[in-house]
């Protein structure tokens, strides 16, 4: 599962703000900006866990990358592709090559459609059975893909278990042989066996048909037996990224330590007194057992380990070897 050296995607310095409800007619806009700054890439055929607690912005990214949702600056690089910038029927033409999985598998599949339909759909859509036949020999094989079988070609939904459902709903997302799956905390609502069987599902379209994924998820077990990589969320922005293995069994950042639990502190705790950390300083500064006093005046420096491919967001390693200054993707790459 070796990556190739040019990226399927890429994400340069992506950064989403929403408008909050209030401020009035002559009051300031307030807004929230829910992601920061995320630059990330993902290879031919590799596999991307972004992890993070509820709200840190992963499903926010999620859609970015699909183009569900603008950004407010940055880029998504697709095959060399900035999606940014395609609309219309050129987006609709590249729409087949990267697909979502959904966290709730029923929420996410239209009720009074069959299993058969809702999985031929997409290549009615684009054109890809031209017969009858053809659709339902194609919608069976999917099916069969999934673990599921023809037989269920004419059931409703609701007729399927939560697994049943998500195995839909990969059928769907994978009809068009997609290059890339962005899948959103796929098994967070099934119970273990069955996320257990749908992650080795993922596993298989990733070994056999060469299928990269942004695997979204807050479970860490599961992203170290799955991802190649790694992207650690922390209030929207990268605080650490690298080699799946390396980042989990010898995190650097205190956020990610305290997540991979080689710290004693609890991720929930309060410290260094005050309230949320401004947008010009650590996001993590109010919850780091670790802080530092420069942790209270300036924003940490965005490092990088170039031996190993690891970046982090952090004042506690800037000056250590073999931490390096990285430069700041959307200085340089971002647009308005
Ligand atoms: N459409 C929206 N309008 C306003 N705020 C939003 C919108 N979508 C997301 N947010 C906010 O952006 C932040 C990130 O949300 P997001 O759903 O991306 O987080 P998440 O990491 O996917 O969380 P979870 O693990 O709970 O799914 C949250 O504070 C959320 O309330
Ligand atoms: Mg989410």
């Amino acid at each position: 599962m070796s990556p190739e050296s040019s990226p399927l995607l890429e994400t340069r310095g992506l950064v989403r703000e929403f408008d909050l409800p209030g401020g009035g007619l002559f009051g300031r806009r307030k807004t929230l900006t829910a992601v920061s700054d995320v630059s990330f890439a993902i290879g031919k055929g590799e596999i991307l866990g972004l992890v993070g607690e509820s709200g840190s912005g992963k499903t926010t990214i999620g859609r970015m990358v699909m183009r569900l949702l603008d950004p407010t600056r940055g880029q998504v690089i697709f095959d060399g592709l900035d999606l940014t910038r395609l609309s219309g029927r050129s987006l609709r033409r590249q729409r087949r090559r990267f697909q979502m999985v959904f966290q709730d598998p029923y929420a996410s599949l239209n009720p009074r459609m069959r299993a058969g339909e809702i999985v031929g759909e997409p290549l009615v859509i684009h054109g890809l059975a031209p017969s009858a036949r053809e659709l339902r020999e194609k919608v069976s094989r999917l099916l069969e893909r999934v673990g599921l079988s023809s037989h269920d070609l004419e059931r409703y939904p609701r007729e399927f278990s939560g697994g049943g459902r998500q195995r839909i709903g990969i059928a769907r997302a994978i009809a068009c042989q997609p290059d890339l799956l962005v899948a959103d905390e796929p098994i967070a609502s099934l119970d273990l066996s069955i996320g257990a069987q749908i992650i080795n599902l993922f596993s298989s379209l990733n070994k056999t048909e060469r299928m990269s994924l942004l695997f979204i998820s807050h479970d860490l077990s599961v992203v170290r037996y799955l991802s190649d990589r790694v992207v650690v969320l922390y209030r929207g922005r990268m605080v650490e990224s690298g080699p799946t293995r390396t980042v989990l069994d010898t995190p650097v950042h205190p956020y990610t330590r305290l997540l991979a639990g080689t710290s004693s502190g609890t991720p929930s705790e309060t410290q260094n007194g005050g309230d949320e950390p401004s947008g010009s300083l650590c996001p993590f500064l109010t919850r780091c057992p670790e802080a530092l006093p420069v942790c209270r005046e300036s924003m940490p420096p965005s490092l990088e380990n170039s031996e190993c491919g690891r970046q982090v967001l952090c004042h506690l390693v800037a000056g250590h070897s073999p931490w390096k200054s990285s430069a700041s993707p959307s200085s340089s790459q971002g647009s308005p």
